[in-house]
């Protein structure tokens, strides 16, 4: 790891250097080059985005969507909701089969895709706080398509376990395929010509060219042939929106999450909270049970909060109380410290019945003007995090012929039907059911942390579907209450609760190296404790930037084969 020792600005006489990590080393490169030829951390990561839709396009890309949260080096913040939105066609019956719902129409195919929406949120991250040209931001995700990078591993076996639904779009078996019919396999020279020249349209003519020229058209009439329902209206309608992140203390810090259609910055403040009057580091260290105890029983509160209360706030009333220390006292009022508790369901907030509705519109004092998970920051104190996805591997598989881009599957987030878990076991009530131009609920939890000064000290977020909320909130107490490097926080082991299924998980046999291995010793007092405990693989992947005195240090998690440089 090298130190570039840059100016300061913003910093009270800190002088910092540079960090960005991803989960591929071509999106990390491509970041630090940025970094390194000028540009600002919000350059930086929409650079490295861009890259990752090339090279790790199974996980995000432009057919998806992301969320951004920046703390700029004036210490504004901006909370980035380029989220895709379901079409004006779109209704709440929309995945139901003779009355019943059928996840494999939100999960495959051509209902399961809404508005694609990271051109639109790079474009207003840009105008509100990049400094580059836009054209050059371009520059490495098209050298990545045009002249071909090697198939990751993850490429090639997300290909392979997704075959079956790839081939039955003629675009996808073109891209993903072979021409004599075999996937393409890890470590292949992969070329992408078509996203190639997609990205150098939207280069040089902007994102104009993708919601209100060329693409729009050819993927509106492309989903109407295959029985899909977004129109060219949808596109030209689809507008990002600046939300007021969710700021919360925790100990000495201020922790800032994002808002909905996020659950994760909610429900990461509801834990932090609920946690809080525990003594989280020594546990961890000398009580791991004790420890594990406690995070789950926050878990399985939230998240049965999140199932109850959570939805597009554009749409749906979310409770402002949720976010109310007293309501974190009342929610673990009935917690008890060697037993698991059953029959937990959602709580009532203070403040329902006068219906105190949490405002995710930025306050009219703010100043709107300036301005996978990845994450990077400069050494003048701009620090990104955003998360961009697809939703479940290559979404929903139909690629846009000609364009190379690959639809998300994100209308699976909605709750399609009460009760009927998503792709990741997630059930939802009418607050997530689909609507017309509503946003589906998520999980992405980009998360930036300020001491005591106001200075940005860590920021962490993840891939995983429900694990990232709880995955983030793991790395932020092994930094903050464990005193563990960024590194060390990322290769812990993890545990998750999600309320539905009532089923604990942990980590096993990852094949990372950490002193903080969940025990058999421990995973026997667990179950003693009432916690119906299953082994897992990894608990998400997530990626982190800590400052320590003037020091960044970014890391990847080892979970992934990614790359991180500071
Ligand atoms: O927004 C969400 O919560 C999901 N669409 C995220 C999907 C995800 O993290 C997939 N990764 N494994």
């Amino acid at each position: 790891m090298g130190s570039l020792l840059g100016r300061s600005h913003g910093w009270d006489r800190l002088t910092v250097n540079r960090g960005a990590a991803t989960v591929h080393p071509l999106a990390t490169r491509s970041a630090m080059r940025i970094l390194q030829s000028g540009g600002n951390a919000i350059d930086a990561a929409i650079s490295a985005s861009l890259v990752l839709g090339v090279v790790d396009g199974h996980n995000s890309g432009i057919g998806g969507g992301c969320l951004v949260l920046i703390r700029r080096s004036n210490g504004q913040i901006l909370a980035i909701d380029g989220r895709e939105t379901a079409g004006q066609a779109a209704h709440e019956g929309m995945f139901l089969r003779d009355g019943k719902a059928d996840p494999k129409l939100s999960q495959d195919g051509p209902l399961a895709c809404a508005v694609p929406s990271q051109i639109a949120a790079i474009k207003h991250m840009h105008t509100q706080a990049g400094r580059l040209p836009w054209r050059e931001l371009f520059e490495d995700a098209h050298k990545a398509a045009f002249d071909g990078a090697p198939a990751s591993k993850s490429i090639g076996r997300t290909i392979a376990a997704e075959a079956d639904q790839l081939r039955k779009y003629p675009a996808s078996k073109a891209i993903y395929f072979h021409a004599d019919g075999t996937p393409i396999r890890e470590g292949e020279p992969w070329v992408q010509k078509d996203l190639a020249s997609t990205l150098q349209n939207i280069a040089d003519h902007g994102a104009e060219w993708f919601y209100e020229g060329p693409f729009a058209k050819a993927c509106a009439d492309y989903l109407e042939s295959i029985g899909g329902v977004l129109t060219r209206q949808d596109f030209l309608a689809y507008q990002p929106k600046e939300r007021a992140a969710i700021r919360t203390k925790y100990r000495n810090y201020e922790v800032i999450g994002f808002p909905p259609p996020s659950s994760g910055g909610m429900h990461i403040a509801q834990m932090l909270m609920m946690l809080e009057p525990y003594p989280v580091g020594a546990w961890m260290r000398s009580r791991p049970d004790a420890y594990y105890h406690l995070l789950c029983e926050a878990m399985k509160r939230a998240f049965a909060d999140r199932a109850h209360w959570l939805g597009d706030s554009d749409f749906v009333d979310v409770p402002q109380g949720l976010l109310a220390p007293e309501y974190s006292v009342d929610r673990m009022a009935d917690f008890l410290d060697s037993r698991s508790t059953d029959g937990i369901e959602h709580g009532w907030p203070n403040g329902v019945l006068e219906r105190e509705i949490l405002s995710s519109e930025p306050s009219p004092g703010e100043d709107r003007k300036h301005t996978t998970h990845l994450t990077a920051a400069d050494e003048e104190g701009n620090w990104v995090a955003m998360t961009c996805t697809v939703n479940t591997s290559w979404g929903c598989k139909v690629t846009v012929p000609g364009t190379g881009v690959m639809l998300n599957n994100q209308m699976d987030d909605f709750s399609i039907a009460p009760g009927t878990p998503n792709a990741f076991g997630l059930v939802g009530s009418e607050s997530n059911a689909v609507a017309p131009g509503k946003r589906p609920l998520s999980s992405m939890s980009p998360t930036i942390v300020l001491d005591s000064t106001g200075q940005p000290v860590l920021t962490a977020g993840a891939a995983g579907g429900p694990r990232i909320i709880n995955a983030t909130l793991q790395v932020l107490l092994r930094v903050l209450d464990g005193g563990c490097s960024v590194a060390e926080a990322l290769a812990a082991p993890r545990v998750h609760h999600q309320w539905r299924p009532d089923q604990l998980l942990f980590e096993d046999q990852t094949g990372i190296d950490s002193p903080w291995a969940i025990t058999p010793e421990t995973r026997q007092r667990l179950s003693a404790m009432g916690h119906p405990l299953k082994a897992s693989g990894a608990l998400a992947i997530s990626q982190a930037i800590h400052r320590q005195g003037n020091r960044l240090a970014a890391a990847h998690d080892p979970r992934a084969q990614g790359a991180s440089e500071s």
